[in-house]
C-alpha cells in the first residue's frame, strides 16, 4: 500500500476541481492511512526544489463548493512543447527531474486531474513506470472514455441562465442576440445549452453552418410575429468551407485562443437582415465560482474511486463515468479520441424535431 500519494491539477480550471482534492484526501486518509500532498500549480510544482504541500482532512474542509483549485495550475507548461507543424512533444529533462523530485520525498503516487493535455502528460509518468490514476476534468465534456467530465453541468447551467436572461432583452428589443460559449473543437456546451435555454439557432463545430440558412432563421421568425431570434454559437463554430476564428494573442498567451466567431455573426446578420444584433461572450464565467450539485457529486465519486483505483494495485486508468456507473479505464485510451457531437444523434435530432436550426445547408427551409 503506498504511504504517500500526490495531487495534481492541471490545465484549464473547471468547477469541481477542489470537490476532487477533498473526496481524494479524505479516501486517502480515512481508508487507507495514506499522506497526501498536494502538488502547486500543476506539474510545474515537481520540478526545482518541488512545490508542495501536505493535505490533511483539516485542509480540505470548505473545500467541496469552493471554484478554481487551492493548488493553482497553468495551461502548458515545461512537460510538453509543440513543434512548428504543431506536433507535442514531451521533453526527457522535465519528467525524470519530477522522477528524483518525488522519489527524493517519497511521493509514490500520483492522482492527476485534467483533460486531454494534462492527461496525456499522466500517461508519460505512466510509460515510465509511475503510478498514476486520471481524473477526467473539462468544462468542454470532449473526453471520449467518460459520458460526463465533471465542471461540464456547470457550464451548462450558467449557459442557460444567460440565454434566459438573453431571452429577455432580445423579445423586449426585438433583437436578434448571439451567445457565444466555450468548447474548444467541440459543439456540447453550445447543444445543451441551446436546448436548455431555448435557443432558436444553435451553431457548432460539427455542423458547418451556412450564413443564408441562420438569416433565413431570422426573417422566418420576424415573418411570423416573434420578431427575435437568440442564437448560441460555440466558440469552435465555423461556416462552410471557411475557418475558425481566433483571437489576437497578447504577448503574454502562447497558444492560439479561439474566439471572434459571434461577433463575424452580428456583423453578417445585422448586414444581411437590417435588423440590430448584439453579441454576448459568455467566456470563463463559465468556468469560475462554484460547482453545482451533480458537479460535487461527480467529483467526489471520481476522486474516491482515483484511490480506489491505486490502492487496488491498479495503474495507468482513469476513472469516468458510463451507463451511470463510476469505473476505470485505460488513461492511454481515454487521451487519444476527442468525444464530438454526432450530427444525426439523438440531441440534434431532438433539437431539430423542436424547430431548433444548425444552419446547416440541407435543412428544410426554417418553420417558426
Ligand atoms: O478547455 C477548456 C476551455 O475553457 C475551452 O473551452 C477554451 O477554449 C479554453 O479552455 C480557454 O482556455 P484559456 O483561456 O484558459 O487559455
Amino acid at each position: 500500500m503506498f504511504k504517500k500519494i500526490g495531487v495534481v491539477t492541471g490545465g484549464g480550471d473547471a468547477p469541481g476541481l477542489n470537490a476532487v482534492i477533498r473526496a481524494v484526501v479524505r479516501t486517502a486518509v480515512r481508508r487507507y492511512g495514506m499522506k497526501v500532498f498536494g502538488i502547486e500549480n500543476s506539474f510545474e510544482g515537481l520540478l526545482d526544489d518541488a512545490k508542495m504541500r501536505r493535505l490533511k482532512p483539516s485542509d480540505v474542509i470548505g473545500l467541496l463548493p469552493r471554484g478554481g483549485t487551492i493548488l493553482g495550475t497553468c495551461n502548458s507548461g515545461s512537460f510538453c512543447r509543440y513543434t512548428p507543424d504543431g506536433e507535442v512533444i514531451y521533453p526527457e529533462e522535465p519528467m525524470e527531474k519530477a522522477l528524483e523530485n518525488m522519489e527524493r520525498l517519497g511521493i509514490e503516487a500520483l492522482v492527476v486531474l485534467g483533460g486531454e493535455g494534462t492527461l496525456a502528460i499522466a500517461e508519460q509518468f505512466h510509460k515510465r513506470g509511475f503510478p498514476i490514476v486520471g481524473v477526467p476534468k473539462t468544462i468542454d465534456n470532449d473526453l471520449a472514455a467518460t459520458e460526463l467530465t465533471f465542471g461540464f453541468m456547470t457550464a451548462i447551467d450558467i449557459a442557460t441562465e444567460a440565454l434566459d436572461r438573453l431571452h429577455t432583452t432580445a423579445e423586449s428589443h426585438n433583437r436578434v442576440m448571439i451567445l457565444e460559449v466555450m468548447g474548444r473543437n467541440t459543439g456540447w456546451i453550445a447543444l445543451h445549452a441551446g436546448l436548455t435555454g431555448s435557443a432558436d439557432v444553435i451553431l457548432i463545430p460539427e455542423i458547418p453552418f451556412v450564413m443564408d440558412k441562420v438569416v433565413e432563421a431570422v426573417k422566418a421568425r420576424d415573418a411570423s410575429g416573434s420578431r427575435f431570434t437568440n442564437i448560441v454559437v460555440a466558440e469552435g463554430a465555423s461556416e462552410l468551407g471557411g475557418e475558425e476564428v481566433f483571437l489576437e494573442n497578447g504577448t503574454a498567451s502562447k497558444v492560439k485562443r479561439l474566439g471572434g466567431i459571434g461577433e463575424y455573426l452580428r456583423r453578417q446578420i445585422e448586414e444581411k437582415t437590417g435588423k440590430e444584433a448584439r453579441t454576448v461572450v459568455l467566456g470563463h464565467l463559465q468556468r469560475g465560482g462554484s460547482p453545482n450539485s451533480f458537479d460535487r457529486m461527480l467529483a467526489t465519486n471520481f476522486g474516491a474511486a482515483a484511490v480506489h483505483s491505486l490502492a487496488s494495485g491498479e495503474r495507468g486508468r482513469m476513472v469516468a463515468l458510463q451507463s451511470s456507473l463510476v469505473i476505470t479505464v485505460p488513461l492511454e485510451e481515454a487521451i487519444v479520441n476527442i468525444k464530438k457531437v454526432t450530427p444525426d444523434g439523438q440531441l440534434v435530432r431532438t433539437a431539430r424535431d423542436i424547430g431548433i436550426s444548425f444552419g446547416a445547408p440541407d435543412e428544410p427551409p426554417y418553420v417558426v
